[in-house]
């Protein structure tokens, strides 16, 4: 590993799928890429070990769908508090809005010029916004194509920004000349196509200039609605109790995991396909007892020692537990958020601090695509 970049939009207050799925592991990964040893100075390791790790908040992604103007910052803020309750340290890596780059949207737009239109129909997330639109059409390539090309069609109103937002993402990436993007499963796609623009513009331009990123995924790396456990947990999900939140109470936790929707069998089985709410809240008790047990066991180990662990108990005992480890694992970045949440002042300073060290990371790979393109 030799960088790390991610992003995450502040549309939202993070919910367990966005911490287990990739906040925990961004704090993960900068305590093992910025370790300092003793001996080490360690004003100097810090400095150095900073921009090994970006982090990104992703505020230009938001756009996708209508953002109030008078909540935007609110929601980097809060957002910027949320990571840093999550144990990333804006001491140790490079914190930054995306809106403060704008090198972001420019590269973004050298690899719109060279990104085949098939590719992004191929993007999952981007089916499924066809699919809500148009539910006769069966998602394929071609028919959204053919009904994007309709000016009255339904498909036709998407925005282009939603159906595009795939490339600022390979162009976040790049401009950092990331090794490693840790992110969840939903994403993974969105990381292959970032390889494949990549490589695609080396060979337009000639010349190596892009790294093709790896993804790196968490054991939990899709947490379900705790209301329909066939839909992963997400941030614009409204349904009441269906996401758990990092401002969430005790008693809110305890509460919605008592609604958790499960099946009418009574006793804790692992099944996915059949009994997806069950398996759920096993993967999420396993992702905390292998964080407990501080145990580097691979996930199906943990998930097997969980299964056996609740072999033959009662639904609701497994409920109970998952309300347990929940709340004692979550409690140190719960009750951080709601202290540092109000420090407005501290997290715009970190911000600041990021974007321009960002900016100068940026710039430097920026130059180099202006070289390689005959812009300079
Ligand atoms: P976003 O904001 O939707 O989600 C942020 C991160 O949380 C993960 N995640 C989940 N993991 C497990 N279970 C879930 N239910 C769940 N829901 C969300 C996501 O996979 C993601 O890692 N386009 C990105 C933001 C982005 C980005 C980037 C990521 C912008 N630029 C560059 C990586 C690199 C997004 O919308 O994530």
């Amino acid at each position: 590993i030799t960088r790390i970049f991610s992003g995450i939009q502040p549309t939202g207050i993070p919910h367990l799928g966005n911490y287990l799925g990739t906040l925990s592991n961004w704090a993960r990964l900068q305590d093992q890429l910025t370790r300092q040893t003793p001996s080490e100075d360690c004003a100097t390791n810090a400095v150095q070990a900073r921009d090994k790790v970006i982090y990104s908040i992703a505020d230009l992604h938001a756009f996708t769908v209508p953002q109030p103007p008078k909540a935007v910052l609110k929601n980097t803020l809060d957002m910027t508090a949320s990571i840093i309750a999550c144990g990333v340290d804006p001491e140790r890596c490079v914190l930054f809005r995306q809106s403060a780059v704008p090198l972001h949207t420019e590269l973004a737009w050298m690899l719109n010029c060279i990104t085949p239109v098939g590719w992004l129909h191929k993007m999952t997330q981007w089916k499924t916004k066809l699919q809500n639109k148009n539910p006769s059409d069966h998602g394929t390539a071609s028919s959204g194509i053919d009904a994007a090309s309709d000016p009255n069609s339904e498909t036709s109103k998407l925005r282009l920004g939603l159906f595009a937002y795939p490339v600022l993402q390979a162009a976040d990436i790049l401009l950092y000349s990331a090794s490693h993007v840790p992110v969840g499963e939903d994403q993974k796609q969105h990381i292959e196509l970032t390889r494949d623009i990549a490589d695609m513009a080396n060979r337009h331009f000639k010349t190596k200039l892009f790294q093709l990123p790896d993804v790196l995924m968490t054991t939990n790396k899709r947490v379900m609605s705790l209301r329909d456990p066939t839909k992963k947990m997400s941030k614009s999900d409204k349904t009441a109790n269906a996401t758990i939140l990092l401002t969430d109470s005790d008693d809110d936790i305890r509460s919605k995991i008592r609604k958790t929707v499960t099946d009418p069998i009574d006793t804790v089985t692992y099944d996915p396909e059949n009994r997806p709410g069950v398996a759920n809240l096993l993967r999420i008790y396993s992702a905390f007892y292998q964080r407990a047990e501080n145990s580097s066991n691979a996930e199906s180990s943990a998930l097997n020692d969980v299964t056996q662990l609740f072999a033959g108990k009662k639904n609701q005992e497994l409920k109970e537990k998952t309300t347990d480890i929940v709340i004692e694992s979550t409690r140190k970045v719960r009750q951080e958020l709601k202290r540092i949440i109000k420090e407005e002042d501290y997290l715009m300073g970190c911000l600041l601090r990021g974007e321009e060290e960002a900016s100068m990371i940026a710039a430097k790979n920026w130059e180099r695509v202006k070289k390689a393109s005959g812009l300079s």
